[in-house]
């Protein structure tokens, strides 16, 4: 079985990704998983802090690449509802990432129409990282473009447990009758809402696991992993994974 995989794996990754990539088959949504930024800090004798510098400076490029590929959304795991138990300091310099981010590119963003958008819980961020992202949703509400949407202080299984207690609710008030919840609707209860699930779900440095991300609107995604640690993440990987997800044969369980 691991022999097989393997060699699956260095099938689709032997592909010249620039001339291969089909204009027509750009998925709509793309997931990453930005993992490796305290590998990559380490390996050079640098704080963590540091790979997480970088790896902000990593998003602009796929951001800007992804607008002229075509991908609707972007979601970007940024910080998990388990980031918490982070040693302070890190915490710290994670909830000053996106003010900082929004800070230099908003302008950017808003010119080529991306729509910045966060799935998380909102509430328990600092005011300030608050602040930066609501005003960056705000700014960015009236453009139709791009789809930038920050997954912060995200967990699925909070998030279907909050579903779950949505939908309970409107049972007990009578708004719903147990026999008519769908997939849908408790779909359309999740952080997601109104969002595709993902076409393609990207994870770099080599970690080969969910870590409690999207496991409702993962379920027909097809994954892409690589060794490379997220702040030497480029242009060309990522164009490299859609080329490998376009050689994929999607079946939804079917034939
Ligand atoms: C995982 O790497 C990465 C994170 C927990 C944070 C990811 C955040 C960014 C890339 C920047 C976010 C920027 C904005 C604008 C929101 P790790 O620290 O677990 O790496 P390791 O596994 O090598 O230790």
């Amino acid at each position: 079985m691991l022999k097989k995989w393997t060699n699956r794996k260095e099938e689709e990754n032997n592909t010249s990704e620039e001339a291969s990539l089909d204009p027509q088959n750009i998925p709509e949504h793309v997931a990453i998983i930005m993992d490796g930024n305290g590998r990559w800090a380490k390996k050079r004798g640098l704080p963590r802090v540091a790979g997480h510098r970088e790896g902000m400076n990593v998003i602009k490029k796929i951001v800007k690449t992804s607008n002229k590929l075509g991908v609707k959304t972007l979601t970007l795991y940024a910080f998990s509802t388990e980031n918490w138990k982070r040693p302070k300091p890190e915490v710290d310099f994670l909830m000053r990432l996106p003010e900082r981010f929004l800070k230099a590119e908003l302008p950017q963003l808003i010119e080529e129409n991306v729509q910045v958008r966060i799935t998380g819980s909102k509430e328990a961020l600092p005011g300030h990282t608050r602040d930066a992202v609501n005003k960056a949703i705000e700014d960015t509400s009236g453009n139709d473009g791009l789809i930038l949407n920050f997954a912060l202080n995200y967990g699925s299984r909070h998030e279907m447990v909050e579903a779950m207690k949505d939908v309970y609710k409107e049972i007990e008030r009578g708004r719903l009758a147990i026999e008519d919840v769908t997939e849908d609707i408790i779909g359309s209860h999740l952080m997601t809402g109104g969002l595709k699930d993902p076409d393609l779900l990207i994870r770099t440095s080599g970690e080969i696991r969910l870590s409690n991300f999207m496991l409702w609107q993962l379920a027909y995604s097809e994954f892409w992993f690589t060794e490379v640690l997220w702040p030497d993440f480029t242009e060309k990987h990522f164009k490299e994974a859609i080329v490998v997800y376009q050689k994929r044969t999607r079946r939804f369980g079917g034939v």
